[in-house]
């Protein structure tokens, strides 16, 4: 069966950070994108592919935004209930609030439903794809893959490993992190559209014999991704340092264990020597943009005009529970105030890349997911650009798309997102009782 989204489009070309934004960009007013088998089967204007495909079912969105559903490259679904949590910076917010929470997930049942809620509020968001650190449980691996897959979402996840600094409860071991996540790996990944991330948590918790063995795991299986995190805030980096006196830097902690490479993505990123970025580049790994997380926790301005004029791919992410929103909307107003406190205005055709092909790129799933393209899995979100009357009375006098998509981006929330469609099936409907403007041609 072939379904007809209507209503205008936004697609990239190419990376708007490295092309002039306008020459990387098509928009359509009454653009169409056919949808067959779960894939985009071809885009182009409406009124013609309507007449070409006059037995599709016809999904009107009137003057809405067509684009690829959001690509949320960092996050933790077992940090969903604590979301929100006040007062400490992060070492004394893991110990005060995340690891009690997590502590709770060696309940499959508790991790089963939080899975479940995780990916409900991501798809009412507009997120189609999850990249998120498990626990040390692996039934909370289980439990976030299968919830995907009931909801036919790519999601890449991994069990988070822990064998020091972290609560009884909450530590493996060096051979029990190899072995759990060897098992989960075997299991998951490549089943259906789930990816396994080996995700040692930060070298913090890790001793030295568990980076080693997971480097080696990784070794063993480089098809798998492995994410971490790298270089959040000052007092984090001043006990690395400590924890590893030999290391030449944080990034070294992982490089001499094996858990540097090109399919490594390393979350905040923020507090980088030069030496970190040289081997970030030369290794082609990817970092990722945790913006509401930074602000929230305290952790300082991400660099993005460094990260993307050394060409180092990066992703964008809510690192939801530090991060303070589920939405990849407030996630890019986040990244375009700290851009603008680093003195660079990111365009919305950069802010829309980042949560799309920038962070599909970052996971090596560009072209596939993140992408209205032919050949794209047809993980689709729709905007309403009037979802609020702050919002449709800025958007009203709007005479390019650009400005009359800057302000959902801005004050947008879920309320904006219409619908949702994930490998072409229609995944969230809400009856929206806004009217939209007169929506100019970009
Ligand atoms: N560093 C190590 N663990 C975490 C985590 O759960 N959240 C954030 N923001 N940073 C971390
Ligand atoms: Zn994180």
């Amino acid at each position: 069966m072939k379904t007809l989204l209507l209503g205008q489009t936004l697609r990239f070309t190419n990376d708007p950070f490295h092309h002039a934004w306008d020459a990387v960009t098509r928009t359509d007013s009454a653009g169409g994108v056919l949808i067959e088998d779960g894939r985009i089967a071809a885009i182009g204007h409406g009124a013609d592919l309507k007449a070409a495909h006059p037995q599709a079912q016809v999904h009107d969105h009137g003057e809405a935004l067509v684009t690829a559903g959001f690509v949320d490259a960092h996050m933790h679904y077992p940090q969903t209930a604590m979301i929100a949590s006040w007062g400490k910076q992060l070492i004394d917010w893991l110990n005060t609030y995340t690891f009690p929470e997590e502590a709770k997930f060696a309940d499959p049942a508790y991790a089963a439903e939080v899975a479940g809620r995780t990916l409900d509020l991501a798809l009412a968001h507009g997120t189609t794809t999850l990249t998120s650190f498990c626990t040390i449980h692996p039934a909370s691996v289980d439990a976030v893959f299968e919830a995907a897959a009931r909801r036919g979402m790519a999601m890449v996840a991994g069990k988070t490993c822990m064998d020091r600094n972290a609560p009884d409860d909450l530590r493996d071991t060096a051979q029990g992190a190899y072995d759990d996540s060897k098992a989960l790996l075997d299991k998951w990944h490549g089943q259906g559209r789930a990816t396994y991330a080996i995700t040692p948590r930060f070298s913090p918790t890790s001793t030295p014999d568990q980076l080693h063995a997971l480097g080696a795991l990784w070794a063993e299986r480089p098809d798998a991704l492995m994410q971490t995190h790298l270089s959040e805030q000052h007092p984090e980096i001043a006990w690395v340092r400590d924890l590893f006196p030999d290391a030449r830097d944080y990034l070294d902690t992982y490089e001499a264990h094996g858990l540097l490479g090109e399919r490594g993505v390393y979350g905040h990123a923020i507090h980088l020597d030069p030496r970190e970025v040289d081997r970030l580049a030369e290794v082609g790994a990817a970092v990722v943009h945790c913006p509401t997380s930074n602000t929230f926790i305290g952790s300082g301005l991400f660099d993005m005009a460094a990260m993307k004029a050394r060409g180092i791919r990066t992703g964008l992410a809510t690192d939801t529970g530090g991060g303070s929103s589920f939405s990849m909307l407030r996630t890019m107003a986040a990244a375009y105030e700290i851009g603008q406190l680093r003195g660079t205005a990111l365009h919305p055709a950069q802010l829309m890349w980042l949560a799309t092909e920038g962070s599909a790129r970052a996971l090596h799933m560009g072209g596939q997911i993140g992408h209205l393209g032919v050949g794209a899995m047809a993980d689709i979100t729709v905007l309403d650009l009037a979802s609020t009357p702050a919002i449709g009375q800025r958007s009203a006098m709007a005479d390019t798309l650009w400005d009359a998509l800057f302000p959902t981006i801005m004050m947008g929330d879920d309320r904006a997102v219409k619908t949702v469609y994930v490998a072409g099936q229609q995944a969230v409907s809400k009856i929206n009782t806004q009217v939209s403007p007169a929506c100019p041609s970009p």
